[in-house]
């Protein structure tokens, strides 16, 4: 009892440097000048940004150090360092300095983590020191400490989740309003909701960057960027929305990895050491009374399926200076709580192609006669199944949208379909097909 109390007594609060004083990092700065009594467990020290003269914030106490050069900071043998830079490079030659002087790291970077997590995973465990990343993946959602410890009991089969704000916020945006996305694009620009240039938000790469993040909490196994299909929203139209409606149904982009679905005699784990892991970015048809169909705004939502405890969801802010630099302070805090926690390696896994899935097909046509013969025949010719057949009125006959949905089948045999419909000349704009996601309803 008395050592217990002794150790406690002269445990000295982690000296903390904190990399960047951005949007996050200001927030993490923030939070500890304006949380005190956190002092007894983090007490930031130095403050590196380049040009950090006109970062100086006059709240921050005198006792933090402001400095530019990076070697002056690790002279300084804090304990932990908090990196909120952002980008793969020169942020990952920092992170792999701390880890390999003994220094354990804080960051937020999922594209780092996406492109390096392997292997400084190895040199935090190899150096005896941690690498945490809570708020690289839904910002300020406890997620990964959620699927890490609360969820370590279970067999997780599936992580999917709306892991980017600005997307969410077009498509639930366009759902309400009826707008065209170049409009609500413009709004949310307006808003800071997206960049002058949402190319990595919208085209799904942010997303697939969480979700290599993600598939390595989940499965401790590591997705090749690279390898996970993506697919923009900025085909998604109004009309898709019309359509969508009619099916109970609204447009999300979803990320999704799943294990291979089981088959007779193979246990999954061996399904997925030999096939991989299927993955997806992008827009889909998900029912408009499930988790993700509520999710507005900007806002992420994250469902987890285990084999034992079934779906769990985590929800919440995926983004903002305050909401993520909570989730570093909280890394922080777990830092000074874990000094003897194992490390963990990602061995490599392949992407597989996506399982058998019921589609949603839209097609815009220069109306004629016998179209919907043809593209009902280049179907049967890939052996796939008509669900139902939609037409709304009110469109113009130049530019006639309709849609097909078909029940479960292979993406390259409806590849093959769709390459053969649109040979055709009567297509107005390329067809567009978007999985649809119904949970238990999705499989035939
Ligand atoms: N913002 C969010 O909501 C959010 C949410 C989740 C995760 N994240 C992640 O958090 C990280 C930081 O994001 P952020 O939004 O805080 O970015 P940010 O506002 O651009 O802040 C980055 C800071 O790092 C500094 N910096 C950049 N490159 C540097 C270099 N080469 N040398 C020294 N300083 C450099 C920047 O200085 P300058 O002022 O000179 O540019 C800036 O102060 C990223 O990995 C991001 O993906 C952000």
């Amino acid at each position: 009892m008395l050592a217990l109390l002794n150790r406690l007594m002269n445990r000295k609060p982690l000296r903390v440097a904190l990399l960047g004083f951005g949007t996050v990092g200001s927030s993490v700065a923030r939070i500890l000048v304006e949380r005190p009594e956190l002092g007894v467990h983090v007490q930031l020290t130095h403050i590196f940004n380049r040009d950090v003269a006109r970062k100086r914030a006059s709240w921050v106490p005198a006792s933090v150090g402001w400095t530019d050069s990076i070697d002056e900071l690790f002279a300084a043998q804090p304990d932990a360092v908090v990196e909120v830079v952002g980008g793969v490079e020169p942020a990952g030659s920092w992170v792999r300095r701390a880890l390999t002087q003994g220094v354990s790291v804080v960051t937020a970077n999922k594209m780092l983590l996406a492109a390096h997590a392997p292997e400084l995973l190895h040199l935090a465990a190899t150096n005896g020191v941690q690498l945490r990343f809570e708020a690289a993946v839904a910002g300020g959602v406890p997620l990964i400490h959620g699927v890490r410890e609360g969820l370590a009991g279970d067999r997780l089969t599936r992580v999917a989740g709306i892991l980017n704000g600005t997307s969410n916020y077009v498509l639930s945006r366009m759902a309400d309003s009826g707008e065209p996305m170049s409009l609500v694009l413009d709004e949310a620009r307006k808003l800071g909701y997206a960049e002058a240039d949402p190319s990595a938000d919208v085209d799904g790469d942010d997303a697939a960057a969480k979700l290599v993040v993600l598939a390595g909490i989940a499965f401790r196994r590591h997705l090749r960027l690279s390898d996970i299909p993506r697919q923009s929203i900025r085909p998604v139209s109004s009309a898709d929305f019309r359509y969508a409606q009619r099916l109970g149904c609204t447009i999300r982009q979803i990320a999704m990895v799943e294990k291979p679905h089981q088959r007779a005699g193979v246990p999954v784990e061996d399904l997925a050491a030999s096939e991989g892991f299927h993955a997806f970015v992008g827009p889909a048809l998900v029912l408009c009374g499930s988790h993700f169909g509520l999710n507005a705004d900007a806002n992420n939502v994250v469902t987890i399926a285990g084999h034992y405890g079934g779906e769990n969801s985590f929800s919440g802010a995926g983004a903002g200076g305050p909401a993520t630099a909570v989730a570093v302070v909280s890394d922080l805090l777990s830092l000074t709580q874990r000094t003897h926690e194992r490390g963990e390696e990602w061995p490599s896994a392949r992407v597989a192609p996506p399982p058998a899935r019921p589609y949603y097909l839209r097609f815009v046509v220069r109306d004629r006669p016998g179209i919907l013969a043809s593209i009902a025949a280049s179907l049967a010719r890939q052996r796939i199944n008509l669900d139902a057949v939609l037409q709304e009125p009110g469109y113009p006959k130049d530019a006639l949208p309709f849609v097909i949905t078909v029940e479960a089948c292979e993406a390259a045999s409806l590849r093959a379909a769709l390459d053969e419909i649109a040979k055709s000349d009567v297509h107005a704009e390329s067809p567009l097909a978007l999985p649809m996601l119904l949970g238990d309803r999705e499989r035939p």
